[in-house]
């Protein structure tokens, strides 16, 4: 079986407004560890960002801890975008080919962050009735985006797939194939979290797994676990 390189993201992220408040949301990263925890169990090369969570990380998973969207982001770009010295300049040499890599994004940044984050905690009389927002970067559409502009001859990058998560309440699949055609995805993983036993914080799921290629396969109510092997496989099938 051919060995992948897995870049996965998972659980929230956290937008700090002073040291002790933040926004977020309910996400506690299970999907995203199932996904790393059956990709290393297939024998792939795994590395794990994750936002805050209580999990453990899975074995044989490289993990590295972020907090906020944009210490993500720029966790996601040192993955897939930096130099990789040695395996460029193997592949230069043509002396093995670069090793195809599958970013899975399934962390559910938040999508604004405070427009300011004081450095002390604000007292409640500092503390105004409003907060100003701005928008987070979306991860996943800049890192497609940054590697469609990236084939630098001196600095190849491996073959790169993206995949994409849906968490929707309505219009699921319509939803879904927005983001894949949007986000430029390979597949996406939609899920509607407003139904029981999927979503969330749950240990099971109920997706829908969409192909660039219009393919639909509808998967039923299953563990993450469960429903993690599944997208490996379909990251194996899908990568030369
Ligand atoms: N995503 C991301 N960066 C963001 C927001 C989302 O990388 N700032 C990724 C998620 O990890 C997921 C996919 O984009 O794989 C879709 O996320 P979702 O929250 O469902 O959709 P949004 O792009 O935020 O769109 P909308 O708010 O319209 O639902």
């Amino acid at each position: 079986m051919k060995r992948l390189r897995f870049v996965v993201t998972a659980g929230p992220t956290r937008e700090h407004l002073d040291p002790v408040r933040f926004l977020s949301n309910p996400s506690t990263g299970k999907m995203g560890f199932a996904v790393a925890r059956a990709a290393a169990a297939r024998g792939h090369d795994v590395t794990l960002i994750a936002g805050p969570v209580s999990l453990k990380t899975p074995k044989g998973v490289r993990r590295v801890d972020v907090t906020s969207a944009r210490d993500m982001l720029a966790a996601v770009e040192r993955e897939l975008l930096s130099p990789l010295p040695d395996l460029a300049a193997r592949a230069l040499a043509k002396a093995v080919p670069l090793t195809p890599t599958v970013f899975v994004s399934t962390a559910a940044v938040a999508d604004w962050r405070p427009a300011k984050c004081a450095a002390r905690k604000l007292k409640k009389g500092q503390m105004s009735d409003t907060l100003k927002l701005v928008r987070n970067p979306d991860i996943l559409k800049t890192v497609g985006r940054r590697l469609a502009n990236s084939s630098s001859p001196s600095l190849p990058h491996p073959p790169t797939y993206l995949v994409g998560f849906a968490a929707e309440t309505n219009d699921v699949i319509a939803e879904a194939r927005r983001k894949c055609r949007e986000k430029n995805l390979e597949m996406i993983v939609a899920n509607d979290v407003t139904e029981k036993g999927a979503g969330f914080g749950t240990d099971t799921n109920r997706v829908t797994l969409l192909r660039r290629d219009g393919s639909v396969e509808k998967l039923p109510m299953m563990t993450k676990l469960a429903v993690a092997r599944r997208i490996v496989r379909a990251c194996e099938d899908f990568c030369p």
